[in-house]
This record gives structure tokens, sequence and C-alpha cells, in this order.
């Protein structure tokens, strides 16, 4: 058994990343392990998670698994799970209550737990100690060791198989995937976190930062426009720093502009964080054509003064100064955030700085939260004087003025003609498309379903606050 360690998970050494290009392997034993038998995967959390869910899955499928989406028949149940706020980490524990009930009647299935909660030492050592149902814990290191770990379950079905590393971490290359979409697909570029931002958890349960090498991503990149796939999505948690780690004097700016040289029709990147953000990649975005004009920037907080406390290393002066920067730039751009309120000491004046912000940089969306505790973390130690009342106000007020926004700004999309990837169905209607613009506004699209997979040009006809209708011109 090895369980995580927080304090070990904290520590972050010079010593070189090692990239492995052999470390998954599958035995030939173990490519028929799962014949006849199901798999169900739920995922919480970010757009990493979910990309970890497509190693995972082609993983279970090279041991001859079949995927469900019914968790009801599934002889093996995996909650990938995220530990960026308490809700994140109460609706796991709903879903491990459920899997137990099922258990009750099928008590072959063999359940496990992964992802970003099964990093946190508190997590594992309550589901060891109360939730004796979980079969395997492993963690965001080791998602390559999941047939051996699977094996080992199956010859010892008294003991759960708890394997979860508190290391800075490695690159793995040869992971496989088996991608959600034929059309966009997520591609990472780094690893882990580096900046410890005093509220945040995933610096513990994601590892240090770890940039892939370009040759790697880059191959991943021309082979998925070989495919067919008409959308990239690069991935990290501070895509901007980017290679930086790798000393070697390549930054997210060339990658950015090789990764556009592929013919790839869209390049999207998140999330960057305003630190690292140089003009030597607002220069790559205005060049390149299928760049899209689309930047995620969190803000966290309009309030300097808070932010230091966030460690975020920028103040407002300096926030307000990029975005100034990139609007002028890229005219076209659409501009998202995220926010949290309520952080430990947040005075009505640093929320009003908030809204400030808000109220300057007109966002195209946000994601706003409230503060969470995460067990760990600096924050978790800061007098949380801010009542949950006042934390619930502040973010009914900062929503009423996001949404405002955002309405604003897709106003301004009315009447014109956009160009939009169709992926597939609308949720609610099965004769409508749906499809995201350049600059990822969500459209419901009357066209026929044969352009499913093509980036159209679209009329918008009407506008709301989260998503437009529009017709194939
Ligand atoms: N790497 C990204 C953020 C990843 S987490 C960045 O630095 O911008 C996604 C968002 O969750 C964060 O931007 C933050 O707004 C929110 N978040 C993270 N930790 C949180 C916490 N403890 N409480 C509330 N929100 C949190
Ligand atoms: Fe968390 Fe900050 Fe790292 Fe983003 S930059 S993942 S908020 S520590
Ligand atoms: Fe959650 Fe881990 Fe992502 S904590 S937000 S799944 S990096």
């Amino acid at each position: 058994m090895l369980k995580p360690s927080l304090k070990e998970a904290r520590i972050r050494t010079k010593n070189d990343v090692v990239t492995k290009t052999s470390e998954y392997i599958v035995t030939e034993q173990l490519k028929t392990i799962g014949i006849g038998k199901k798999y169900y995967v739920k995922t919480y959390g970010c757009q990493m998670n979910e990309h970890d869910t497509e190693n995972i899955k082609a993983i279970l499928e090279d041991m001859s698994f079949t995927g469900t989406d019914n968790m009801e028949d599934a002889d093996l149940i995996l909650l990938n799970t995220c530990a960026i706020r308490e809700n994140a980490h109460n609706k796991v524990f709903g879903m491990i209550g459920r899997v137990k009930t099922l258990k009750e009647t099928k008590p072959n299935i063999i359940f496990g737990i992964c992802g970003c909660m099964a990093q946190e030492e508190v997590v594992v050592d309550e589901i060891l100690k109360k939730y004796k149902h979980v079969d395997i814990i492993f963690g965001t290191h080791n998602i390559y060791r999941l047939p051996m770990l699977i094996e080992e379950r199956m010859l010892n079905d008294n003991l759960p198989e708890v394997e979860v590393y508190s290391i800075e971490g490695d690159v793995i290359e040869n992971i496989p995937v088996k991608r959600d979409s034929k059309y966009k697909a997520w591609v990472n570029i780094m690893y882990g976190c580096d900046k410890f931002c005093t509220y945040c958890i995933v610096p513990y349960t994601r590892g240090k930062q770890r940039s892939r090498e370009a040759k790697y991503i880059l191959k991943e990149v021309n082979d998925l426009v070989k495919d067919g796939y008409k959308e990239v999505t690069l991935l990290g948690q501070n895509v901007n720093a980017y290679g930086k780690d790798l000393n070697n004097g390549y930054g997210m700016a060339n990658l950015l502009e090789d990764v556009a040289k592929t013919g790839i029709e869209r390049v999207r990147f998140v999330t960057s964080h305003p630190w690292d953000f140089t003009d030597e990649m607002i220069d790559v975005i205005k060049k390149y054509s299928n760049i899209m004009p689309y930047i995620h920037l969190p803000l966290q907080s309009g309030s300097s003064r808070i932010l230091k406390l966030m460690g975020r290393r920028y103040t407002k002066e300096s926030y307000l100064e990029l975005v100034d920067k990139l609007k002028k730039a890229l005219p076209n751009c659409s501009l998202t955030t995220d926010i949290i309120v309520g952080f430990p000491g947040e005075t009505e004046e640093d929320f009003k700085e908030t809204l400030d912000v808000v109220n300057k940089c007109k966002y195209d969306s946000a994601f706003t939260f409230i503060f969470s505790k995460r067990v760990g973390t600096p924050a978790c130690r800061m007098q949380d004087d801010v009542s949950l009342e006042t934390k619930n106000e502040r973010l009914q007020q900062l929503n009423k003025l996001i949404n405002k926004y955002s309405k604003e700004a897709n106003d301004k999309y009315l009447g014109r003609v956009v160009p939009v990837l169709i992926e597939g169905n609308s949720e609610k209607n099965k004769d409508i498309m749906m499809g995201y613009t350049d600059t990822m506004k969500l459209v419901n699209v009357k066209c026929p379903k044969e352009d499913i997979g093509k980036i159209i040009n679209v009329k918008i006809t009407s506008v709301k606050t989260w998503s437009m209708d529009g017709e194939k011109c």
C-alpha cells in the first residue's frame, strides 16, 4: 500500500524532469483480462481530468474492457475525481455511497477512485477507514500503472489496492488515448503547477511543472491533422509558462507558432496565468489566423491586497494593463475569466475592486466561485472572517454583473456571420446542431447532420446570455 503524503507532495527540487517513453505496458495476459466485462468512468473537474479519462478509457480498452454509459451495467467503475473545491469533493463522496448500494447486489464489481482527490492524504485516509467497498486507489502520476493495479486487485481480493505517488512527477509519453470527439482534441503541453497560489490544491495533486518536449506535442498535433481533427486545445495549468522548466529557450510563443504551422484549423490554449503572458505570445496569436481569438485569463480577485494574499504575483493595475494590451492587439478576441469571492479577509472594499475590474474588462463570460478551504494549503490556515451569507451575496452580485456583460457581448453578434465548428446535436432538440464560434460562443444551428465535424458559416439570428441561435448561410 502506497498512500499519498501531503508533506512530500509539497517538495520541489531542482532535479530535471525525466521523459519516459516505454513506461506503459500491457502484458499479453492482461490484454484479454477484460473480455466480456464493461467499464464505466465518471469524470469530475477540469479539462486535464477529462483528458486523463480519455487515457484511462484507452488503457481499459487495451485490456479488452468495453465502455458503458450505464453505471449499473459495469463490472469496473472508476471515479476520476477533482479536489479543487468542497462541492467537487462532496459529489464524489455521494457517488461512493451510491456504488456501495450497487455493490451490495453485485459484489464482484471492481470500484476504483483516481484523480486529484486520490492524491489527498485526508481523503485516502477517510476512504480506507469508512468505505471498505473501494477496491483500487491510484493517483494522477501513475495512470499508466492501471493494468497492473487491476491485475493485483483481481489476484488479491481482500485488500484495497492503493498506489499513490506523492512525487514531483515525470512525463510519460506512451499512454494511449481514446478521444471523446473526432473533431476536437485535448493536447497536454505541460503537467503540474509550481505557482502555489495560497488557496489552491493543484500543485499538491498534480506535482511539479513539467513541460512536454515540443517534438512529442508536435507529433501528436500532426497525427491529429492527418486523422481529420479540426481543433486542438493545448492544456496546462499555466500554459504560458510552457518550456520554462526545459531551459532550452523554447517557450509558449514558439510552441504556439509551431502548432499553428501544422495547419490544424483551430488552435486554442488554456489556462493562461496573467503573470507569464508575453508580448511575443500576443504577436504570434495575432499573426496566425488559426490561433483562435479567445483568451481565458483568470483574475481571481480585483483587489491587489487580496491578490497578494493569494500569491498571484500580479496587481489589479498590471492585470488591467495586460487586458488593455490584449484588447488593442486582438480587437475581436473574447475574454473570459475565473473569480473567487470571499477569500479570507476580503472586505467590501476588496470586493468592489473585483467589480471594478469586471466593469473595465467586460468579460464575455466567467466562472465564479466562493472560496473553499483546501486542507494543506496556506489559505486554509488564514482566518476566514467573511460570513457565508456575505459570500453568497457577493457571488450573486458578481454573477449578475458578469451576466450583464455576457449578454452585451453576445448582442454584438446579432446578424453577424461567424464560423462555427459543428460538433453534434443540441441537447434540447435533436434536429438542431450545436457548435462553437472561433471566440468560443455556443451556437445552436439550423443545418444538416452532414455538417457535423465541419466549420461552417452561420448567421446569428438570436442571442441569449449563454448561447446564440443561428442558421447556416
Ligand atoms: N491554473 C488555473 C486555475 C485552475 S483551477 C489558473 O491559475 O488560473 C480553476 C479555478 O478554480 C481557479 O482559477 C480558481 O478560480 C478556482 N479555485 C481554485 N482553488 C479554489 C478554492 N480553494 N476555492 C474556490 N475556488 C478555487
Ligand atoms: Fe492553482 Fe494557481 Fe497553479 Fe492555477 S496557477 S493551478 S490557481 S496554484
Ligand atoms: Fe480538479 Fe485536479 Fe483539475 S483538482 S480542477 S481535476 S487539476
